[in-house]
């Protein structure tokens, strides 16, 4: 495909995630509305009528068809595997919402079909692309602080998602802890031989799906190099992310930022506007640079960040988590299925 072509998409699921691509499509230069498709048929009338683009009927046309260039799966974690590989087996370059698969087998057949037909399969680690987050990773990478000690990642969702969701989630660790362990592992440039998770759960309905609402993880990498990473699901004061990098010459940290700058002062102390209520603002350049880079991919311009051994390693890590934190004790990651 030219440098300069239009890249017509085929976008399947139109929930929250579905929300930040579409307007990520809408945004960009080079890149169109292609077939929409949702099980939810008046989702799917609502973004034609606002935004163009055609109802796909089936999951073939979602993903097959003659008149789309590219397509982005936004659907429930459980049919990602399905509809990635249904759009990489017809010859279409795949941004897919996180996780790919459910083991490590269905990742590995995506991208092996990926890698024989030549086709750019992108799985959506967006904190990768987060100015502030990539900027602690450019630090980290060119020694600004020295030989690096100790990585911290804290994430706390915000709100916490629907009970119908969270159902479907996969589970804290797949859903949430994942995205940490990209990015930790990213800024690394290694990868943890242990793992040591403890998790609670507060939430009533979280506690009856028998998943966890608080995590934290700690990892220790092969040069002794040590992260810990908590998330929450339950972020009351906002969309709370932060990343610290502590080396031998120094720290460099992201923090959380205000909604403005302004802080009013006063006999009680100070006070600034709350932080980003949740994902799709506090990541919002972030999506935008995300299916930027994807367009770039398609386009043969830019070679996928995001690679087969990252997918499957954050994988496996979220599996090598989820079983410390379930038998009490420390992995190592040469425990976990390997695919
Ligand atoms: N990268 C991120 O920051 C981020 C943020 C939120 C969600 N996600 C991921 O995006 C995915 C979707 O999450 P969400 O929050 O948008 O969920 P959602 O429930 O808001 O939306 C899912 C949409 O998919 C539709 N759908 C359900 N089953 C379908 C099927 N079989 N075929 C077609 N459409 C179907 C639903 O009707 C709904 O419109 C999840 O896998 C989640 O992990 C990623």
């Amino acid at each position: 495909m030219a440098a300069d072509s239009n890249v017509r998409v085929s976008l399947i699921g139109l929930g929250r995630a579905g929300g930040f691509h579409l307007a990520s499509i809408r945004a960009l230069p080079g890149v169109s509305l292609g077939h929409v498709f949702d099980v939810d048929r008046a989702r799917a009338e609502a973004v034609v009528a606002e935004h163009g683009g055609r109802i796909a009927e089936d999951m073939k046309q979602a993903t097959a068809s003659a008149d789309v260039d590219a397509v982005v799966v936004a659907t429930p974690t459980q049919t990602h595997y399905e509809y990635a590989s249904a759009a990489l087996d017809a010859g279409k370059p795949v941004l897919c919402e996180k996780p790919l698969g459910t083991d490590v087998g269905q990742i590995d057949h995506c991208f092996a079909r990926a890698r024989e037909r030549g086709l750019p399969l992108l799985v959506a680690f967006q904190r990768r692309f987060d100015p502030s987050f990539a900027e602690v990773a450019a630090a980290a990478h060119a020694g600004r602080v020295g030989a690096l000690q100790f990585i911290r990642s804290v994430s706390r969702d915000n709100p916490v998602p629907s009970i119908d969701y969270l159902r479907t989630s996969r589970g804290i660790f797949h859903d949430c802890v994942v995205h940490d362990l990209d990015l930790v592992c990213h800024v690394a440039g290694e990868v943890p031989e242990q793992v040591f998770a403890f998790g609670s759960n507060f939430v009533p309905a979280i506690r009856e799906i028998d998943d966890l609402d608080n995590v934290v993880i700690a990892l220790r990498f092969p040069s002794g190099l040590l992260a810990s990473i908590d998330v929450s699901r339950q972020g009351t004061h906002g969309y709370d992310q932060r990343l610290e990098v502590l080396g031998t010459e120094g720290m460099v940290q992201a923090e959380n930022r205000p909604r403005t700058t302004a802080v009013l002062s006063s006999r009680e102390g100070a006070t600034h506007a709350p932080i980003d209520h949740s994902f799709p603002t506090r990541y919002f350049e972030a999506y935008r640079a995300e299916f930027a880079c994807f367009l770039d991919c398609v386009r043969g311009a830019r070679e996928v960040p995001v690679t087969h051994a990252d997918v499957r390693q954050n994988h496996r890590l979220a599996d090598a988590a989820e079983r410390s934190a379930r038998e009490g004790r420390p992995v190592r990651l040469a425990e976990v299925d390997p695919g």
